[in-house]
């Protein structure tokens, strides 16, 4: 049996047992979350989102799943989701004996003395709709970049597309930088056609495999390095930009896409991104800076919307050397103008929502502290 046929049965099996209302459930453990389980906790009796979000109590989610009947649900997220592993009688339980083993056969799932691991990601996303992407078991423990990204960011910037966008008419959307597909998705849903890329072979496969599972017909998806391999002008463009640390803070790939807007936008085309900026220690915004200091040629209504704080130390070395006190994620809106003026607005955090970023960023900054202070002493012992 072909891969897409197995895939085709497991998402039918999944959606069988409701995985879809997983989409309230958290999938990370952290102790330090529990400034944010009322957020949880509001998501998932109201039937939000929590697919990404951390929590400090995942007992409280399992119980409330059980409670309403979707311990199977559960179970099937804990493998495909969550990525963790369980019992090879449990998963035999939840798919069926012999779906199970055709998952082993074709390799989405690996069987590693009795335990279960999925090599694939299954994420719902709303409205029936569950993407794929791959992950191989090993990056379960050696974090290396295989797969095809899906994260919090993913679904945050597709919820917000999804709010500006659904009622709206569109002719030609494009999403660069695709990955699964999400954001390509509602592109789709808007207008007449989409088309996503990705630089990466992997994700476009994954891209078109996700159209074709969830019965989306209106897209294509290429490979292409940034706009090298696009043709054409769209009346709306979406980005979720890489994560990229580099010469310019990591900026240069927001930068070079929004001054290359004006060709590839049809007038009054809109421009929706997700990205990221840093505060240096003189409190500059380097995003903001340059967008208004090296985009004046570019006739656009900008608005730069701040969503959250945050601290990336996985590369700490590079925060220290550039002087980074911390990060803001930014969400971008913008229009061709026909007056050829470029025009843009910074939206101040709202008070309450800057405390508790700022509390995250203090938090975050400790436990990174403490964890560098226990392996300081392991290595002196
Ligand atoms: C943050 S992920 C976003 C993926 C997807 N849109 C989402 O939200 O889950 C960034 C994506 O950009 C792609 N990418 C990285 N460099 C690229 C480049 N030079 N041109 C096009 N895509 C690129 C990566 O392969 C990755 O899929």
């Amino acid at each position: 049996m072909s891969v897409y046929l197995v895939l085709q049965r497991l998402r039918a099996a999944l959606l069988a047992q409701d995985y879809e209302k997983m989409y309230s459930i958290p999938s990370r453990c952290r102790p330090l979350a529990l400034a944010y389980e009322p957020v949880n906790l509001y998501n998932c009796i109201t039937g939000r989102r929590n697919v990404f979000n951390f929590t400090a109590m995942p007992w409280l989610y399992r119980g409330l799943a059980s409670l309403t009947g979707h311990t199977v649900a559960l179970h099937l997220y804990t493998l495909f989701q969550m990525k963790q592993s369980l019992p090879r009688i449990a998963v035999e339980y939840a798919l069926g004996a012999e779906l199970t083993q055709v998952c082993l056969d074709v390799g989405v799932l690996e069987d590693h003395g009795g335990q279960v691991w999925s090599t694939l990601r299954i994420s719902p996303v709303g409205g029936g709709k569950l993407l794929f992407s791959d992950m191989e078991v090993s990056l379960l423990r050696n974090r290396s970049a295989r797969g095809v990204y899906i994260g919090r960011d993913s679904y945050v910037f597709m919820e917000w597309l999804r709010r500006n966008l659904i009622g709206r008419h569109f002719r030609s959307a494009l999403d660069l930088c695709c990955g699964t597909g999400i954001q390509t998705f509602v592109g789709a849903s808007v207008a007449e056609r989409a088309l996503g890329s990705d630089v990466r072979p992997n994700a476009v496969r994954w891209a078109q495999r996700n159209a074709a599972l969830n019965g989306i017909t209106n897209v294509t998806f290429v490979v292409s390095d940034r706009l090298t391999n696009i043709e054409g002008q769209f009346d709306l463009f979406t980005v979720n930009f890489p994560y990229d640390f580099g010469q310019e803070y990591g900026i240069e790939f927001t930068m070079d896409i929004m001054r290359q807007l004006d060709r590839y936008l049809l007038p009054n085309g809109e421009f929706y991104g997700n990205t990221i900026s840093w505060i240096d220690a003189r409190r500059r915004d380097v995003l903001a800076e340059a967008i208004q200091t090296q985009l004046r040629a570019v006739p656009l209504d900008i608005e730069l919307m701040p969503i959250q704080y945050f601290l990336n130390l996985s590369n700490r070395e590079y925060v220290e050397r550039m002087g980074i006190v911390k990060g803001i994620w930014y969400l971008i809106r913008a229009k061709k103008r026909r007056d050829g003026i470029l025009s843009s607005k910074l939206q101040p955090m709202h008070p309450v929502r800057a405390v508790l970023w700022n509390f995250y960023v203090a938090v975050t900054r400790a436990e990174n502290n403490i964890g560098r202070l226990r392996s300081g002493l392991r290595r002196n012992q």
